[in-house]
């Protein structure tokens, strides 16, 4: 049966296309921290849509699942199996074409493959932006943010990647094609079905290329680095800031002193202020003149108020790009400390210095030894409570016991980075029967066959 099948999917998209021994595969089965081996009969790269709906064809036809998958960057383990059963890697990444860009419209039609650091660079080269910004842009596809809704540093002011998705084009797992490349801003002719695919995490339908919605590019960014004594200061930083700067405030991101240490000591990056038990790092973007002294008057109260205790403004984009280059590093710094166990949790903005006290002394206390890698969105509700734990530890209870709080401040145990493979029992404990049921029966509806990522989201 294997032997057929693959001859059948070398005819679809060339036999330099489909991949089957291990050293080739090894990219596409591994993630990126090294935490986790999959296994599949073979990885698969079609070039065109057609060819996409032909190989979930055969797949169907043959009992094969299907896992499609982007630049695998992911977090959450989404394209990563070993269970029962045969599978193939779908990987979109040769389908990587800018179609179009209407700088008018205000809109760009891309292909599933194609790099969203490459997508932001092309809308910047045209006075645009798109806004989805992470710090794996340089290997993350659009397909995959769309597959994630990802989130990332802009979701405070332009929201996550569903706000910015006007058309998809989806194969479904029968092959169907749902041509959906519509560049309207209203439309409410019927079922908006595009956002069933939305952070679908390619259960219901393989995302072939969408059409994006683009920003007028901003003339003014400032970025700062301020130094702040606790998530409370930050929180009344960031009321300050939004109240004088409103939403020309586009990112605000907060790190504990131990990230940024992590950082140094990995990367030789350092910040230019002195350590402290916090930092924020803030963006505001404008067009309308007025922004760099609408900044310096919100840090003076600031500091005035004592909110932050030292700071920096960058005074040139290569120092804004360094401080950047702080933040973006932590995720990095944190993998080569060894290994971590991850949150994506999300709680109302004003629960987040008291659920942050809480963890933090709740976790310390029942793992001595713990070390705690809290960064993130601030300004979303949305921190990565990362910890960093000695050999040995269940990680699976440091989940519960962080999950739990989040759960009792009425927050997410999955903020942006997804389900996966690794939080399926948080999800359970999280969504109420009825909803998984009704998850369950969209599922079934759209892919009766369980040809697309079974295993991943929910069983
Ligand atoms: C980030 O905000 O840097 C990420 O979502 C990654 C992480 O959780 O490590
Ligand atoms: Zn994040």
């Amino acid at each position: 049966v294997s032997e057929a099948f693959l001859d059948t999917l070398a005819a679809i998209v060339g036999p330099a296309h489909v991949l089957c021994q291990p050293a080739d595969m090894l990219p596409f089965l591994t993630d990126w921290r090294g935490q986790r081996r999959g296994s599949a009969l073979a990885v698969v790269r079609p070039g065109q849509m057609t060819e996409v709906a032909a190989v979930l064809r055969a797949a169907g036809a043959a009992g094969v699942a299907v896992l499609p998958q982007g630049g695998n960057t992911g977090l959450a383990y989404g394209t990563l199996d070993t269970g029962p059963g045969q599978r193939i890697i779908l990987s979109l990444g040769r389908m990587d074409r800018i179609r179009a860009l209407d700088p008018v419209g205000l809109t760009m039609e891309v292909e599933a493959g194609c790099i969203l650091h490459t997508v932001r660079q092309a809308a910047l080269a045209a006075g645009r932006q798109f806004p989805v910004s992470l710090a794996a842009e340089g290997s993350a596809t659009i397909g995959g943010i769309i597959a994630a809704n990802a989130g990332g540093v802009n979701v405070l002011r332009h929201g996550m990647t569903r706000a910015l998705v006007l058309g998809l084009e989806v194969v479904l797992a029968d092959g169907t094609v749902l041509h959906g490349l519509r560049a309207l801003r209203k439309d409410n002719a019927g079922y908006d079905w595009k956002h069933w695919f939305i952070g679908s995490e390619g259960t219901l339908g393989v995302v072939t290329a969408a059409t994006l919605r683009l920003l007028p590019r901003p003339r003014h960014t400032m970025v700062a680095l301020l130094a702040v004594a606790d998530p409370a200061a930050a929180l009344a930083l960031l009321v300050l800031a939004q109240e004088e700067l409103g939403d020309a405030i586009s990112a605000f991101e907060l790190m504990a002193g131990s990230s940024l240490a992590l950082v140094e000591r990995h990367f030789g990056l350092a910040a230019p202020i002195a350590p402290a038990p916090w930092f924020v790092l803030m963006e505001a973007q404008a067009s309308l003149p007025g922004l760099a002294e609408a900044t310096d008057s919100v840090l003076a109260t600031a500091l005035e108020r004592g909110h932050a205790g030292d700071g920096v403004v960058a005074a040139s984009d290569a120092q804004a790009q360094r401080l950047w280059s702080l933040r973006e590093h932590i995720t990095l710094a944190e993998a080569r400390e060894g290994a971590s166990i991850k949150h994506d949790i999300a709680v109302p903005v004003p629960a987040m210095p008291g659920f942050l006290a809480e963890a933090s002394a709740a976790v310390e206390r029942a793992f001595p030894g713990a070390r705690l890698n809290p960064f993130g969105h601030l300004g979303d509700g949305n921190i990565h409570f990362n910890v960093l734990a000695p050999p040995g530890t269940d990680a699976a209870a440091v989940n519960d016991l962080v999950h739990g709080l989040v759960i009792a401040s009425g927050g997410s145990i999955s903020a942006e980075h997804g389900i996966g493979r690794y939080r399926k029992a948080a999800l359970l404990a999280m969504r109420s029967p009825a909803e998984i049921a009704m998850m369950a029966r969209l599922r079934a509806a759209l892919d009766p066959g369980g040809v697309l990522n079974p295993g991943a989201v929910f069983d």
